[in-house]
């Protein structure tokens, strides 16, 4: 793997979760992997998850880390052409291959604005860490994607599943801030490498965008959808249709215990309790979210690993 910015650069998906799950076993099988090698992890929004699973996947291959907040440096231009005579010190052209120099990897969190679908789509960020790092990229959740949240919920479900394709849901859930549509893209762009039968379900207007959801079955009614159900993955995105707003903050399509049933439950975390999901189901032996969370180590840590055993043959 060169890097690992989109679910499709996964060169085998397979291979990529057994190794995970190795890695899990013995996560200092490679301790050596990573010396003399730097991390830089690129902040432009807040993490919890992501940059410590990210940071202790990398000290375990024995790479060093460092992390920039990146709002407390030097405020960042992406477009091409500008006249720097406004807000921002310093062009990405610079500051990406001044990067380049102390990183052996980059990698990057850059969420949407959610005010022009468009602008959002062209993901200026991290596609210009892209075009201007000499180093590989790996994006930590971007304006569209989450490929990293995404390889560690497939890793989940192969570890829980007790058939060989398990039925598996996408439920929307009601949120008071507009949050991006990247989780969920991602995890249905996952699912559909996966020998799952996957449905998605929301309200309507909700639907996320067309070219990602394909073929995949969309049920209008929560309840429908949910039957029958091994794996409900609950997650709340802004509309996309609407780009960014609230259309619906319907506390019926809360997840309970009683939708739930037996099935397993799973968040990519932070979580809104008793709005997202009720106590009861969060704290049911069958919530798998925390584990879920652990897995983002290993996700990482797997990613990486490939990287840099492309990098040593480069
Ligand atoms: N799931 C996830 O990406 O968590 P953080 O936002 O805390 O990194």
């Amino acid at each position: 793997m060169k890097s690992y910015t989109k679910v499709s650069d996964i060169l085998n998906l397979s291979n990529l979760i057994h190794q995970a799950i190795d890695i899990k076993q013995n996560p200092f099988q490679n301790a050596e992997l990573g010396k003399h090698k730097t991390l830089v992890m690129l902040f432009f929004n807040s993490s919890l998850r992501t940059r410590l699973s990210t940071e202790k996947a990398a000290r375990s291959l024995g790479m060093e880390v460092m992390v920039l907040n990146v709002n407390e440096a030097w405020q960042l231009e992406f477009q091409d052409g500008t006249k720097m005579n406004t807000h921002t010190t310093e062009h990405i052209k610079e500051a990406a291959k001044v990067i380049s120099q102390y990183a052996d990897i980059i990698a990057v969190r850059a969420f949407p604005k959610l005010k022009d679908k468009l602008e959002d789509e062209t993901e200026i960020v991290l596609k210009s860490f892209i075009k201007y790092a000499t180093v590989p990229i790996i994006n930590m959740e971007s304006a569209t994607a989450h490929p990293l949240q995404a390889l560690t919920d497939a890793i989940t479900i192969t570890e829980h599943k007790t058939q060989k394709k398990p039925k598996v849901v996408l439920s929307w859930a009601p949120h008071p801030k507009a949050l991006p549509q990247s989780v969920a893209n991602s995890f249905v762009e996952m699912m559909q490498l996966m020998q799952v039968d996957l449905c998605v379900t929301h309200p309507k207007d909700y639907d996320l965008k067309p070219d990602i959801v394909k073929n995949t079955e969309v049920i209008y009614d929560q309840e429908k959808a949910l039957k029958n159900a091994d794996f409900v993955y609950v997650k709340n995105w802004s509309s996309y249709k609407f780009y960014g707003e609230i259309r619906n903050q319907d506390e019926s399509w809360t997840m309970t215990k009683a939708k739930l049933g037996n099935a397993k439950f799973m968040h990519c975390l932070p979580v809104r309790r008793n709005l997202v999901a009720s106590d009861e189901v969060l704290d049911h032996k069958n919530s798998l979210v925390v584990e879920q969370a652990n897995n983002r180590t290993y996700a990482a840590q797997a990613v990486i690993t490939q990287i840099l055993n492309r990098l040593k043959k480069d």
